[in-house]
């Protein structure tokens, strides 16, 4: 695969190229990777459905990692806030990095809120055909808003954060997302046996 537009600041830089194809590699590995891209509100259970799905995958001896929002947000990410700008820089950069997990074969999952469609949709352009997979975590505001895990919430309506996803902010919701997980009423391991199944279904997994 070749390198991305825009073209990088600097000059002088080449493309290299791996000595094996991505079919090659996935043939030594004995699988494909791909990136499972979760979104929903804060608090819909993004980081606790991916974890959940991680933890299946490894039992069945696949190769799967959870690249976490808030987590990240400590490192790699440290210098960016929750303006529209930096959202969107956030979210190309995990796109960046969920890409070459994928292309190292590991079933990516990535859990941030990445409420602006465009967004989504320049991550999915980045990678190629079938490798990007939507899951829309689909919670009611309500039940997250309810659930307020961090007090965000509180303090959102509370006016003590300002621009926050869902109270003054807006959240995109996918269109047509490849897998829609509609959690109320559902338990945690129901929604992640779905995104198992789904991967099974589209034979990311080995019987
Ligand atoms: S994203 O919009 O850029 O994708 P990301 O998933 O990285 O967001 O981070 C969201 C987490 O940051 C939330 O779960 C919450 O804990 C915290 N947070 C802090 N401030 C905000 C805010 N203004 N809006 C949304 N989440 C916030």
């Amino acid at each position: 695969m070749g390198p991305q537009t825009p073209a990088p600041r600097s000059q002088n830089i080449v493309w290299h190229h791996a000595n094996v194809s991505p079919d090659e590699r996935a043939a030594a590995l004995g699988a494909r990777g791909c990136v499972l891209w979760l979104t929903g509100l804060s608090g819909s259970g993004k980081s606790t459905i991916g974890r959940r799905v991680e933890q299946l995958l490894l039992d069945r001896r696949a190769h799967a990692f959870v690249i976490d929002g808030d987590n990240v947000r400590h490192g790699l990410n440290r210098d960016l806030g929750f303006g529209p700008a930096d959202r969107t820089e956030n979210i190309r950069r995990i796109g960046e990095v969920a890409k070459l997990f994928s292309e190292a074969c590991v079933l990516t999952l990535t859990a941030f809120i990445s409420p602006y469609r465009s967004d989504r949709a320049a991550v999915r352009a980045l990678l190629p055909p079938g490798a990007f997979v939507e899951v829309f975590i689909d919670t009611p505001l309500e039940i997250c808003e309810a659930r307020d895990p961090k007090g965000l919430y509180q303090k959102a309506r509370a006016g003590e954060i300002a621009e926050f996803t869902g109270i003054s902010a807006p959240y995109e919701a996918p269109e047509a997302p490849e897998i829609h997980l509609r959690t109320a009423g559902r338990t945690v391991d129901d929604c992640a046996a779905e995104v198992v199944s789904w991967l099974a279904a589209q034979g990311f997994l080995s019987a």
